[in-house]
C-alpha cells in the first residue's frame, strides 16, 4: 500500500484537490486498492472546516467524486505513517519541515516537480481562480502516478 499525502497551507482549496483528483485518477486504472491517499494542512487556520466552494464546484464540474472533507493539519506522525508528502507550492515545503523535521527517508516533494514544467501551483484562495489550479493539479498528479507506476511497478 503507498501511502500519499497532499499539503498545502490551508487544507481546503488545492491539497483537498489533489486527494479527490488523484483518487480519481487511481481508481480509473483499477488501482485504488494499492493506495491510501489523504489531505492536511500546514496552518491550523481552516481546521474542522469544509472544502472551499470553488473547489467543490471544480470537482462537480469535472465528474470526479469526493467525500465529507474536514480540513486537518499536518502532524510530525505523519511522517512515519505517509510514503509521500507533496506540498503544492515551495512554501508548503519549508511549513512542513518545520512541523516534521528533517527529511531523513526523501518523501517530501512538491507536485508539480513530477511535471516536465516544475513550478508552483498558485493558491485559488488568493487568486480566484480555481480553473488554472485545477490544470495544474491535474498535470501534477498524473505525473506523479506515472513516477510511482514506474517506481513500483504497477
Ligand atoms: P489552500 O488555500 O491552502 O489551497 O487550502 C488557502 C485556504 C485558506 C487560507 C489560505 C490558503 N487561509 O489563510 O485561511
Amino acid at each position: 500500500m503507498i501511502k500519499i499525502l497532499f499539503v498545502c497551507l490551508g487544507n481546503i482549496c488545492r491539497s483537498p484537490m489533489a486527494e479527490y483528483v488523484f483518487k480519481d485518477l487511481v481508481d480509473k486504472e483499477n488501482l485504488s486498492d494499492d493506495f491510501y491517499i489523504d489531505s492536511a494542512a500546514t496552518s491550523s487556520e481552516e481546521e474542522g472546516n469544509g472544502m472551499h466552494y470553488g473547489t467543490r464546484k471544480k470537482l462537480i464540474e469535472k465528474n470526479i467524486n469526493f467525500d465529507n472533507h474536514i480540513a486537518r493539519k499536518i502532524k510530525k506522525e505523519d511522517y512515519d505513517k505517509y510514503d509521500f508528502i507533496i506540498g503544492m507550492e515551495e512554501s508548503n515545503i519549508r511549513n512542513i519541515k518545520k512541523i516534521i523535521g528533517i527529511d531523513t527517508k526523501n518523501k517530501v516533494y512538491r507536485l508539480l516537480d513530477f511535471s516536465k514544467r516544475p513550478r508552483d501551483i498558485a493558491d485559488p484562495w488568493y487568486t480566484g481562480n480555481f480553473d488554472i489550479t485545477y490544470d495544474d493539479i491535474y498535470e501534477g498528479c498524473n505525473s506523479l502516478l506515472s513516477y510511482i507506476k514506474n517506481k513500483f511497478d504497477l
